[in-house]
């Protein structure tokens, strides 16, 4: 594990060492700022979550969230481990089809799934389309019948659940432009209707309800009224639910303080009730489909950095100036994310300092602001930890950077799965109409 400092591993040279390669070789090899995957970790991950539902539930689907982090490697790295894949694009579905994944084990997510998306999806086959609205059925219902093909759905349902989390990843509660409502009867609704209609094959239901969820209730909860929900559709309708998806959502460390219950912890809390609240409403147990993504890549990945400019302001503070930021890891400014570094060329040695870590944009891009971290000085590397989920997935070219390359490392093994963006590639899609020129 890469995440909290106290786990990471240092050479004898002093350096930090991610998936067995030295991180000051890696920065001289790829340049900053650097993306690093541990592939051990990500397996590791989607080991952890196969191995715990699978011994304590007898049918379970566990579908990687590329949303997290999608690159056509990780999809590679994701079929060898038998997982399913979530996708929520046109991009993240091209990207799992270029890369060759059974298209049967893909499912396409998004609240506003564009035609061009669900053409593709059900030209491509895949296994199920999460059907968020009344109109999306319809909609789906006539593409399907115009290409003379069968959609296999699930309808995301909004539970009506609050959670512990950031607001802006909050997605089950009753105000969420999520899926459809179980209070008021709308998912009722959309059911029946999906029933009705004549080129969609319903599979079951879906909900998730919030990201970087450090307690295990609200999962519980999510059960429960699933549960009930199903059970109430199948004495109205007679309809036996096959899936039942709970989403993502599980979190991850990102610094000392956070605690997160294990996978198994989740697998012990979660199918037992679900097996007897299935059992106690007399319907036969569904399928069961996790969506995780955070907790897959996130503690699996590094961001490094070179430290630019460290700039003490007298009796306040010292800024430390790296040379990424807000583009490369936006989630301190959208989620006021918390993150750990070390200084990655004197790993072996005590943190002494206390430093705001700034990024290089043309704004106040904290991007930690409160590092406690080893003496540091311009040419030094800074580690960034757990930084694998949603960083590269959000990354952007805002004040034209070119953003970093992504390398995996494993077993001393160091491969480029996505090379660092040029000053051409900046320009690339740049036209110059003639009145311009
Ligand atoms: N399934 C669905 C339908 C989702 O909407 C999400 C995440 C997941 C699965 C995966 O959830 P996870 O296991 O990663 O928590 N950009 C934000 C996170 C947004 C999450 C959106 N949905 C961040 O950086 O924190």
């Amino acid at each position: 594990m890469t995440t909290p400092n106290s786990m990471m591993i240092v050479n004898d040279a002093g350096h930090l060492v991610v998936g067995g390669c030295d991180v000051v070789e890696l920065a001289a090899q790829f340049a900053t700022p650097l993306y690093l995957y541990d592939e051990t970790v990500i397996r590791r991950r989607c080991r952890d979550y196969v191995q715990a539902f699978a011994e304590r539930y007898p049918s379970v689907e566990i579908c990687y969230a590329g949303k997290a982090g999608l690159t056509t490697a990780i999809v590679r790295l994701m079929d060898q481990e038998s997982m399913g894949l979530d996708v929520a694009s046109a991009g993240e579905l091209y990207t799992a089809l270029q890369a060759d994944f059974p298209p049967e084990r893909i499912k396409l997510h998004g609240n506003y799934k564009s035609e061009q998306e669900m053409r593709m999806a059900i030209e491509a086959g895949v296994g199920r389309i999460v059907a968020d609205s009344l109109p999306e059925l319809d909609q789906l219902d006539a593409l399907a019948g115009e290409m003379g093909a069968t959609a296999d759905i699930l309808i995301r349902v909004r539970p009506g659940i609050d959670t512990h989390t950031h607001e802006l990843i909050q997605t089950g509660q009753v105000d969420s432009k999520f899926g459809v409502g179980i209070y008021g009867g709308e998912a009722e609704q959309a059911v029946r209707r999906a029933l009705e209609l004549g080129n969609l094959r319903l599979h079951g239901l879906h909900c998730h309800i919030g990201s970087q969820l450090l307690e295990l209730d609200s999962f519980e909860r999510a059960v429960d009224l699933m549960i009930e929900f199903m059970a109430d559709l199948h004495q109205q309708t007679g309809w036996e639910c096959e899936d039942l998806d709970l989403g993502g959502g599980l979190g991850i460390r990102y610094t000392e303080h956070d605690e997160v219950p294990t996978v198994a912890e989740m697998a012990r809390r979660l199918c037992p009730r679900l097996q007897q609240a299935v059992a106690a409403a007399g319907l036969p147990l569904p399928r069961l489909i996790l969506e995780p993504g955070r907790s897959i890549v996130g503690e699996a990945g590094v961001t490094i950095y070179t430290v630019g400019v460290v700039k003490e302001i007298p009796d306040l503070r010292t800024y430390v100036s790296v040379d990424g930021g807000l583009s490369d890891n936006p989630r301190p400014a959208l989620y006021d994310a918390v993150y750990e570094a070390v200084v990655a060329n004197r790993a072996d040695r005590p943190a002494t300092e206390w430093v705001r870590v700034a990024g290089k944009h043309c704004e106040t891009d904290t991007l930690i602001e409160e590092a406690h971290i080893q003496r540091v000085e311009a040419g030094d590397l800074l580690a960034v930890f757990a930084t694998g989920a949603y960083n590269y997935a959000m990354a952007s070219n805002y004040n034209r950077f070119t953003r970093p390359a992504v390398v995996l490392c494993g077993e001393g093994r160091a491969e480029l799965i996505v090379r660092r963006e040029t000053l051409e590639d900046i320009v690339s899609h740049d036209v110059i109409p003639e009145h311009l020129r």
